[in-house]
C-alpha cells in the first residue's frame, strides 16, 4: 500500500535524471515509456500509474491535449448525472468541466500519491487522463476490470493549431515565445505533451478494435457533424441509455445544447473562473472549429503532414 511504500523523492530524482529531455512549448518534457511527458505532471503520472485502483463503475476519459477533452468532460458528466439534478441545476453552470472531471496525473495525483477520492467532485467517478494506452495503470486495463474508457481524438493539424494558441496564452513572461514553425517541427517529430500523436491515437484505436465494449473511440469531427447521435451512443456505451420518454422530451438535444461550445464558452465560470491547475477556464475555449488549421499552416507544412499521416495511419483504417 501507499503507506508501506512512501513517496521516494530520491528514487524519483534518479529516474528524472536518467531520462531524455526536450524543451517543450511550455516547460520541459521527459521521454518515458515511449512518450513525452510534461515535466510538471511527471510525478503525478508516476504515482497515478503505480497506485491508481480502478473501480468497475469508473469512467476514464482519455485524449491528447486539445482534442476535445473539455467538451467530453461536460457531455459525460451531464449524461451520467442527468437523474441527479435538472439541467437548470447542472453544476456545469457554476463549475467548469475541469473542476467537475479532474485530471488524474495533473490534478488528483499531482501533489500526493494517495488522493482522497471521497473528495472527487463526481460519483460514480468520472476521471480524465492524457496517458497513452500502453502506460495506463494495470487496474484500468485488467481483463476483469469493468471500468469504461472513452477516447476522443481530433485531426492532428487542428490539434497542433489549438495547442499552439493554448500554450501561447499560458506562457509567462520568463518563457521565450515559440514560433509556429518551431512548434510545428517539434509536433511532427512527436515532441509535444503526451506525443507522439500517432502512437497515442493508434494505441487507443487498436485497443478499441480488440475490446469495443470497454473502449469507445470518438472523433471530434464526428461529434461536430452529428452531436445528437453521439450523445445517444455515448450514453448507451456508458450504461445510461436514454429512454424513449427522455428522447421524446428532447433531453438528448438539451444536453447537447448545454455542452455546446457557444453555451459553455458564455458561462461566467468559463469566462472568469479558473481550472484546478489555476489556468483561466477561458483558455479551453478558442473557436471550436473543424479545419481551422487552414488559416494558419503553410502549404509546405500541410504537404509534410499529409505524408506523415499517410505513413503512420494508412494501414490502420483510421482517417482524419
Ligand atoms: P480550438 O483551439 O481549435 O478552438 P481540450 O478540451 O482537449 O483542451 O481541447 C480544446 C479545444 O476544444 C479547443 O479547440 C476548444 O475551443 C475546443 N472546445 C472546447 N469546448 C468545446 C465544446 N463544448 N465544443 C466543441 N469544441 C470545444
Amino acid at each position: 500500500s501507499q503507506e508501506e511504500e512512501p513517496w521516494d523523492d530520491e528514487k524519483f530524482q534518479e529516474l528524472v535524471e536518467s531520462l531524455p529531455k526536450a524543451k517543450g512549448y511550455y516547460g520541459p518534457l521527459y521521454f518515458y515509456q515511449g512518450f513525452w511527458c510534461p515535466s510538471f505532471s511527471f510525478k503525478g503520472f508516476i504515482s497515478f500509474q503505480k497506485y491508481f485502483q480502478a473501480l468497475d463503475t469508473d469512467i476514464i476519459l482519455v485524449s491528447m491535449p486539445k482534442s476535445g477533452t473539455t467538451w467530453l468532460k461536460a457531455l459525460i458528466f451531464s449524461i451520467a448525472n442527468r437523474h441527479k439534478f435538472s439541467l437548470q441545476d447542472n453544476p456545469l453552470l457554476n463549475l467548469g468541466p475541469h473542476s467537475l472531471v479532474p485530471f488524474l496525473e495533473s490534478d488528483l495525483y499531482l501533489k500526493t500519491p494517495n488522493p482522497n477520492f471521497e473528495n472527487c467532485p463526481n460519483h460514480p467517478r468520472i476521471l480524465s487522463t492524457h496517458t497513452p494506452y500502453a502506460s495506463l495503470p494495470p487496474s484500468i486495463k485488467d481483463d476483469h476490470s469493468k471500468c469504461k474508457i472513452v477516447y476522443v481524438c481530433r485531426n492532428p493539424m487542428d490539434v497542433f493549431i489549438s495547442y499552439w494558441h493554448y500554450l501561447g496564452k499560458l506562457r509567462t513572461e520568463n518563457m521565450e515565445p515559440m514560433s509556429m514553425d518551431e512548434g510545428f517541427e517539434m509536433f511532427c517529430q512527436g515532441i509535444h505533451g503526451f506525443g507522439p500523436f500517432s502512437d497515442h491515437v493508434l494505441g487507443y484505436w487498436k485497443a478499441n478494435e480488440e475490446n469495443p465494449n470497454k473502449i469507445l473511440f470518438l472523433k471530434y469531427e464526428d461529434l461536430k457533424e452529428d452531436i445528437t447521435f453521439h450523445v445517444k451512443e455515448l450514453a448507451k456505451f456508458l450504461g445510461f441509455p436514454f429512454s424513449k420518454e427522455e428522447e421524446d422530451r428532447g433531453v438528448v438535444e438539451e444536453i447537447a445544447r448545454l455542452c455546446s461550445f457557444d453555451s459553455l464558452k458564455d458561462l461566467e465560470v468559463n469566462k472568469s473562473g479558473k481550472s484546478p491547475l489555476g489556468y483561466p477556464n477561458s483558455v479551453f475555449f478558442r473557436n471550436g472549429e473543424v479545419g481551422n488549421w487552414r488559416n494558419f499552416l503553410k502549404p509546405s507544412m500541410v504537404e509534410h503532414w499529409e505524408k506523415l499521416l499517410q505513413e503512420k495511419f494508412d494501414k490502420s483504417g483510421l482517417t482524419f
